[in-house]
């Protein structure tokens, strides 16, 4: 599956998503979120770190580009919401955070998008009504089939 759109009616109901992906993750993922301030992406990422058994609460890390969290895989959340030049995020030398074993979720996606690796799980988000649309966006192959399996676990879950 390469797209996919879907309504959130309320916080809890992008926080289950969250819970999905962080269940679903496997080493070395990548989710970029894009979206406007308050559009739900610190939301969904709580939902991603409990559901890989993350204890604790998820802050966007504001002063730092990038917070580690352990659980059943590590999690790196960037926030790029302060990144003033792309080239920051290669300077934090990235390659590690991408192609290690983790899970990487990245805020704000879209102000360093030339960084991401290339194969990722994009999720743009937009207000509508009162609740907000997620598009999902899968780039490479193990994102398709990682979007086909929260889609089934969504439908499932209704
Ligand atoms: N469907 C929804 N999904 C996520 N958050 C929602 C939704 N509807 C309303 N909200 C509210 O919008 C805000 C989203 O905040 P946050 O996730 O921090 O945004 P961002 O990280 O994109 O700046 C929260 O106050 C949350 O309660
Ligand atoms: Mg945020």
């Amino acid at each position: 599956m390469n797209s996919y759109k879907w309504y959130s009616p309320d916080e809890d109901a992008t926080l289950r998503l969250g819970w999905i992906i962080g269940e679903l993750a496997e080493p070395g993922d990548t989710i970029a979120l894009i979206g406007q301030l308050g559009s739900g992406k610190t939301v969904l990422a709580r939902g991603v770190a409990a559901g890989l058994g993350i204890e604790g609460r998820i802050t966007s890390p504001t002063f730092t580009l990038i917070r580690e969290y352990r659980g059943r895989l590590p999690l790196y959340h960037f926030d790029l919401y302060r990144l003033e030049d792309p080239r920051e995020v290669e300077a934090l030398g990235c390659e590690e955070y991408f192609y290690g074993r983790g899970i990487t979720l990245v805020e704000w996606a879209d102000r360093a998008i030339s960084s991401l690796p290339e194969e990722r799980l994009e999720i743009r988000f937009t207000y509508i009504d009162d609740g907000r649309c997620l598009e999902f966006r899968a780039i490479g192959s193990r994102y398709r089939q990682l979007l086909e399996e929260i889609v089934r676990i969504m439908d499932i879950a209704r």
